[in-house]
């Protein structure tokens, strides 16, 4: 089955793609991202030289997934800071640019802590700027040194469950190099897996409404080497019938106290799915998206979207002919339901995998533990 459904082509382009860096330009300081809006089609960048340009990129998802969204909201705040913005009003809002992914509240309040923490000391504007800056800094490098060790974990534990090796991964929405300081979370263990000949398919579930897995997953994978495939999301249930699935890897945006899952919609089906056909459903996040003040699953704010990126096609290759900007697919006037993320109940999830270590069975007990050795060093 795998070679009828192969790609054609192998990518030889680089597997590290840079999604976000800081310039200093004789202009003043900006943040430069990889538009993630047009990709694949076009690799181009954005500059933000504030906060409310940065605000306008995570909500339109330029800028996306949960551990780059911290990584820029920490940035963001040193850029509000450098170029002389009120910070804690910078910080506002860009944590409640998007309320799901809790790593930007958490990127966002670290440098907005460490401004605060050096202007209280020194009184020097310049040197609480530097400050906040160098908490983005930090971020950043902790996220790419998290994504390798997560990625080691996890391939460990797709070893351990599955002793035969040629692993059949599906996956679900974006989780590599786009939304991270290093090779993502779970794209990153399904990276590692190929590295060492042990991942036989890739199987990419394209992510409606935006298509994170179409136009970006696929992107990544291609870029890698990888033996993927593209499913539409509702093909993933004959896809399990058909016994071609051997573990679901997915990522997270926030991850509640009792082990309860917040990511892309549509993650909530493949667990069931998972469950019913005995496949495990594995989890791969760092600690900053265990979120401990949300206490469980119903408590998580799920994010919800405008409705025509359900009632058009958006994708930034299409002309531009509906009210929001794509292809309108259904009548004029018709309502929605868009929720971006869905939540994927603890007794579902076969394994949580931080860079701290593996939680499984999912209880808050062992979640909580886990995350307990982050702040141990
Ligand atoms: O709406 P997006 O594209 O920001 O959603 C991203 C996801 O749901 C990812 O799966 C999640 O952030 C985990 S990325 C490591």
């Amino acid at each position: 089955m795998a070679d009828q459904h192969a790609q054609s082509g192998e990518d030889k382009r680089p597997t590290e793609i840079p999604v976000i860096r800081w310039e200093e330009p004789p202009e003043g300081p900006v943040l430069v991202l990889l538009d993630q809006t047009r990709l694949p089609a076009e690799e181009v960048e954005l500059v933000c030289t504030d906060a409310p340009m940065l605000v306008e990129a995570i909500r339109s998802l330029a800028v996306r997934g949960a551990p780059l969204l911290g990584i820029a909201g920490a940035y963001g705040v040193a850029l509000a800071a450098v170029r002389g913005f009120d910070v804690d009003d910078a910080a506002d809002a860009l944590a409640a640019a998007r309320p799901t992914a809790v790593n930007l509240a958490v990127g966002v309040r670290r440098a907005q802590a460490a401004h605060r923490a050096e202007l209280a000391r020194s009184g020097d504007t310049d040197k609480a700027a530097e400050a906040a800056l160098a908490a983005a800094r930090k971020l950043h490098r902790d996220d790419a040194e998290a994504s390798a060790r997560m990625a080691e974990r996890g391939m460990a534990l797709l070893d351990e469950l599955l002793p035969g090796g040629g692993h059949r991964v599906l996956t679900h929405c974006n989780t590599g190099s786009l939304v991270s300081g290093g090779e993502g979370t779970a794209f990153a263990v399904a990276l590692a897996a190929h590295r060492v000949g042990r991942l036989r398919r890739l199987w990419v579930d394209e992510t409606r409404p935006l298509l994170q897995g179409a136009r970006l997953t696929a992107y990544e994978a291609a870029r890698s080497g990888m033996a993927y495939t593209l499913l539409t999301d509702n093909a993933a249930g004959s896809l399990f019938a058909a016994g071609e699935v051997d573990a679901v890897l997915i990522g997270a945006d926030r991850i509640a106290a009792d082990g309860a899952v917040a990511n892309k919609v549509g993650s909530y089906p493949l667990a069931v799915l998972a469950r019913y056909h005995h496949v495990p459903f594995i989890v791969v996040a760092p600690v900053t998206t265990v979120d401990p003040d949300t206490p469980d699953g119903a408590s998580i704010e799920v994010e919800q979207r405008a409705g025509f990126e359900v009632t058009e096609v958006t994708a930034p290759q299409v002309p531009v002919t509906g009210p929001g900007g794509g292809i309108p697919v259904a009548p004029l006037g018709t309502q929605a339901y868009n929720p971006a993320f869905d939540v994927t109940p603890p007794e579902l999830v076969t394994a949580i995998v931080t860079e701290e270590g593996v939680v499984s069975p999912v209880t808050a007990e062992a979640l909580a533990e886990v995350c307990a050795r982050s702040r141990e060093v």
